[in-house]
């Protein structure tokens, strides 16, 4: 399939990148690499577009890459920066979210004619791999911590939050879910 992967260089779409990669979809990213780091992701093998998904030009590009698939992961993911600056964060998510849904309003024709679904995910927390130390799921700041553990809830963790995050990934990454 041809997949657009909006926020791709960012922690979350960095993963979602490699695996459809290895499972040979034809790939796609727009990035304003605000928060995400081109370095996330591999050297070659898709398209990389540096684009900021509200920008007329992203609209374009989407509607005319006739993708069979768009993962709209790009956001601004600072939880700080979002109650600083409500503005700022509303531009983002809530604008940057109707330019790629107007960009791919040819999906809603094809629902109609072919019954092709959409879904909206609310993720809980992720963690892993990649992670920065800012946005959401921020376990180095997050009751995780060790020293946080400790302090505050009298509670002494059995492995380090490093190691318990390598687990995990390693743990999902082998099991058949
Ligand atoms: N990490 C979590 O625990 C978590 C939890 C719930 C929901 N989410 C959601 O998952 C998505 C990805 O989160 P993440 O943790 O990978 O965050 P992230 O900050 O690592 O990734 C967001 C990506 O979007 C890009 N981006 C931001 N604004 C953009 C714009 N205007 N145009 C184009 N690109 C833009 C950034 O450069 C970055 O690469 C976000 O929508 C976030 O709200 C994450």
């Amino acid at each position: 399939m041809k997949v657009l992967v909006t926020g791709g260089a960012g922690f979350i779409g960095s993963h979602l990148v490699r695996r459809l990669m290895a499972l040979g979809h034809e790939v796609t990213v727009l990035d304003n690499l605000s928060t995400g780091v081109r370095a996330h992701l591999p050297e070659e093998g898709f398209t990389f577009w540096e684009l900021d998904d509200r920008a007329p030009e992203a609209r374009e590009r989407i509607a005319a890459g006739h993708f069979d698939a768009i993962v709209h992961l790009a956001g601004q993911t600072m939880v700080d920066a979002s109650i600083r600056d409500p503005h700022f964060d509303a531009s983002e998510n809530v604008l940057g979210t109707v330019n790629v849904l107007e960009a791919a309003r040819y999906l809603a024709l094809y629902q109609a004619l072919y019954g092709l679904d959409y879904v909206v995910l609310r993720f809980a927390n992720v963690y892993g791999e990649r992670q920065g130390d800012k946005g959401e799921g921020d376990s180095y700041r997050s009751m995780l911590a060790n020293e946080k553990a400790k302090a505050s809830l009298h509670w002494q963790p059995e492995v380090s939050l490093e190691d318990g995050l390598r687990r995990t990934v390693a743990y999902f990454a082998s099991a058949e879910l």
